[in-house]
């Protein structure tokens, strides 16, 4: 059985993963240091796979921690890098928090790895480091935009590290660069937990409904879009979480093109802010409270997927409709409420 560290494995995505991966045969040894997230999380995944991951409650950001984690699991064949600060206002505020925390992970992981030839290595990134597009769709060859926070930054930083360490040879690495991942598990069993107010639009859309919030703003109705609200790619998470088995399948396999890969993950497809609003109002069945308010600063307007070349590279695509992601989201907001 091949030993996968999945950091960063109680979060949202990480979460995900982890079911995928060990429904695909791999083991799982999640480090996690809960700072954004609970223990019960793996509890919850051992109930939808029947195995429990191996859990270890690490701070990898602390090199000895990270040096001590590999000294007791020697046998860890590759790595998936989820474990990271996501919350870009926060970002702006605290940056050396930001550039500490996400950077020293890659950074006492990537030597960790080095000491002891481990290979693989798959990034959490994002479609942020495309800034605002020239052309859609947007392909992986389209040029990287300065980002507006730290928290691209630091998307953008790691690619960066990646790409150096592996002219060496010393990592061979594929970046996902995620598009909107939504939704949550259909066993409402695991999904995103927010702490405190939502930034992203699906969390305030599901706890407006379930009367937490009282009301969501639509940031801008006067966009260049068809509607006037902004256009984003969202993907189920369930597929996001797929295509990093897909991923760590080609560096295993040694069918990488590069020891240094980026794709695309999304859909290719483009929705609006209120096209996701009337598509959680159907599946839901509620009316949701909104109002249109002014538009927030470092928006882009319009972004979604080329994922031809994911597609084809990685053997991968997402299955999931809109509607299979609100809801799934809305169930998972009831599972919270019950619990
Ligand atoms: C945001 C981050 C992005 C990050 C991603 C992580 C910004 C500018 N971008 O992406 O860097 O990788 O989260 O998931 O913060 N919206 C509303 N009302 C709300 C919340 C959002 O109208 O209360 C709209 C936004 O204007 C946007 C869309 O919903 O058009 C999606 O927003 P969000 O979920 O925050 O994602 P992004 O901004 O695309």
């Amino acid at each position: 059985m091949t030993k996968i560290l999945v950091t960063g494995g109680a979060g949202f995505i990480g979460s995900h993963t982890t079911v995928e991966l060990q429904q695909q045969g791999y083991t799982v040894l999640i480090a996690d240091n809960l700072s954004n997230t609970n223990a019960g999380v793996v509890d919850n995944i051992e109930k939808i796979t029947s195995i429990r991951p191996l859990f270890e409650k690490v701070d990898l950001s602390v090199q000895t921690e990270c040096a001590a984690l590999f000294e007791r699991h020697p046998d860890i064949e590759g790595v998936i890098n989820f474990a990271a600060h996501k919350a870009v206002g926060e970002s702006v505020e605290k940056p050396l928090m930001y550039y500490r925390n996400n950077l020293c992970i890659v950074l006492n992981v990537l030597n960790e790895m080095q000491r002891r030839g481990i290979k693989n290595f798959v990034q959490s990134s994002s479609c942020t480091v495309y800034g605002e597009p020239d052309q859609l769709p947007i392909t992986e060859t389209a040029p990287l935009k300065p980002a507006l926070a730290p928290y691209g930054n630091t998307k953008k930083m790691v690619e960066d590290i990646l790409q150096d360490c592996a002219k060496q040879d010393l990592v061979h690495a594929i970046a996902l660069r995620y598009f909107n991942p939504i939704g949550a598990h259909p066993s409402a069993l695991i999904g995103e937990l927010p702490n405190g107010v939502p930034n992203n639009l699906m969390p305030f859309i599901t706890q407006t409904a379930a009367g937490i919030r009282e009301q969501l703003s639509v940031f801008g109705n006067d966009y260049n879009t068809p509607d006037g609200t902004c256009i984003r790619d969202y993907i189920h998470v369930v597929d996001l979480a797929k295509s990093h088995v897909a991923a760590l399948r080609r560096l295993l396999q040694n069918e990488q093109k590069a020891h240094f890969e980026t794709f695309n993950i999304g859909t290719g497809n483009g929705f609006s802010v209120l096209q996701v609003i009337q598509s959680f109002e159907k599946m839901s069945g509620r009316k949701l409270n909104y109002r249109i308010a002014d538009r927030r600063e470092g928006d882009i307007e319009k972004i979604w997927a080329d994922t031809s070349y994911s597609n084809h590279e990685l053997g991968w695509h997402a299955e999931q409709s809109l509607d299979d992601m609100t809801r799934d989201a809305w169930r998972w907001q009831l599972h919270l409420m019950e619990s």
